[in-house]
């Protein structure tokens, strides 16, 4: 698992990527203790909030379940996941559940700004005294310690780590429209656009729900700017207003032009599906794609690595790992705190962590995952994310660099994009947006 040491030589740490993250001053409440005492001592159930519905991630979630009922026999689990990829509909109700102190016993959280945001309205508990008694301290990277931490407390048990920068493709398409090789570069990329579009009857590039948007904007942002000039965005006062931004979002408004107008009619799965079906040439799109394509049927859909599917890093963006990692908390006012506790400790132990990766397309947060198990893209993941020199940038749909509000503000501009197509006005929007959000 790459160490201290190595990000520095990489030049960067993950503490500096999520600046914004850590730099605000947050009015954090006590550290800890239960608002009631009703449930401290329950372990009877387990409430566990996620958005994992679909295929590779729910079968990730009920094969971590499977392995936590065989160890806690006496706690029920309650499945409590809301459909919607990228938690768009979960985070709405998690919203309005925490605002009437009515928390499930854990729910999911992402590494970075989207955790601090909960840090700071008091809502989630510290976990310090859990690390020590299940000596979690020195099993994850200390980089992604500090990604969970405020004020020299940690508050929350990382699960995995997951890439957002992947294109993934249909080999036969791209053959068809004469493309010999992936796109290396954004300006490559809209050049193979072009070519399948004319070429072909497919789809170039297939998108879905509005958030899937935000996802390819992160994509492009990170292939145009490079890892710095992206990294860079994130920061208080960073220069949205640049005409190195202006380039990006002309190219992603370009892109965009390739993908199709029923597209929002689906979640990222019809996307991504859309690719192994021979319906569309591409799909940008995190790596749960991955235990999507390759999980068996009646749920995942069976296809091969290489055959039905391929995939490269996003364009212009080889050699950096566009992160966010899935982290579970303990909600003050957890009605099982002990039910909770155990839930976390299945999160946070080795067993839990390889039984889930595999099917979620995810590699281990923990540093001691038996390598073995990751195979096909898992094993390039594992490779790339482990060696020293891959960069980091963190994923700002997927609550690394952003916080809730600059998050949902950028999802209104780009929504307002997608019905005007004005460019200027895209950028416009995000400059406010950074103005008026950044910490
Ligand atoms: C991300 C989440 C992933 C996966 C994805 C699609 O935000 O971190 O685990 O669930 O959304 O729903």
């Amino acid at each position: 698992m790459r160490g201290r040491a190595a990000n520095l030589r990489a030049g960067l740490t993950w503490k500096a990527l999520a600046a914004v993250a850590v730099s605000g001053a947050l009015a954090v409440s006590g550290c800890g203790g239960n608002s009631s005492d009703k449930g401290k001592n329950d372990k009877s159930k387990v409430e566990v909030f996620s958005w994992w519905t679909g295929p590779g991630e729910a079968d990730g979630l009920n094969a971590m379940k499977a392995d936590f009922e065989k160890k806690n026999p006496g706690t029920q689990f309650i499945n409590a996941a809301i459909a919607g990829g990228s938690g768009t509909q979960a985070q709405a109700v998690l919203a309005s559940r925490l605002q009437n102190r009515k928390p499930p016993d854990s729910f999911q959280g992402h590494a970075g700004a989207e955790l601090l945001d909960y840090i700071k309205q008091g809502q989630i508990e510290p976990l310090d005294s859990f690390y020590d008694q299940n000596n979690l301290k020195s099993v994850y990277p200390q980089q992604l310690l500090d990604q969970i931490s405020y004020q020299g407390h940690i508050y929350s048990v990382p699960v995995n780590i997951h890439r957002s920068n992947m294109l993934w493709y249909n080999p036969a398409i791209l053959k068809a429209a004469g493309i010999s090789d992936p796109p290396k570069s954004v300006a490559e990329f809209i050049t193979d656009l072009k070519a399948i579009k004319s070429k072909t009857k497919k789809v170039p590039l297939s998108l879905g729900a509005q958030w899937t948007a935000d996802h390819l904007l992160e994509s492009v942002l990170l292939g145009d700017l490079g890892t710095d000039g992206y990294n860079a965005l994130w920061k208080p006062g960073a220069d949205w207003g640049s005409a190195a931004v202006t380039k990006a979002l002309t190219d992603y408004a370009e892109i965009v032009k390739y993908t199709t107008a029923e597209a929002a009619s689906t979640d990222w799965q019809g996307a991504a599906k859309a690719v192994v079906d021979g319906k569309a040439a591409f799909n940008i799109m995190g790596d749960w794609a991955y235990g999507y394509f390759t999980g068996p049927s009646p749920n995942g859909l069976s296809k091969k690595d290489g055959a039905d599917f391929k995939y490269v890093p996003s364009p212009g963006t080889d050699g950096t790992y566009l992160w966010l990692s899935d982290s579970f908390t303990l909600p003050k006012g957890a009605p099982h705190r002990e039910g909770a506790l155990a839930w976390l400790k299945e999160a946070s132990s080795k067993e839990g962590q390889d039984l889930f990766n595999p099917k979620k397309g995810s590699v281990p947060a923990r540093k001691d995952a038996d390598k073995a198990l990751y195979t096909g893209y898992l094993e390039y993941a594992f490779a790339q994310w482990n060696n020293p020199s891959t960069k980091l940038a963190g994923s700002f749909w997927h609550g690394v660099n952003a916080n809730k509000r600059w998050h949902n503000d950028i999802d209104t501009t780009v929504g307002l994009f997608l019905q005007n197509k004005d460019v200027g006005k895209l950028q416009s929007g995000l400059v406010t947006a950074a103005k008026n959000d950044a910490q």
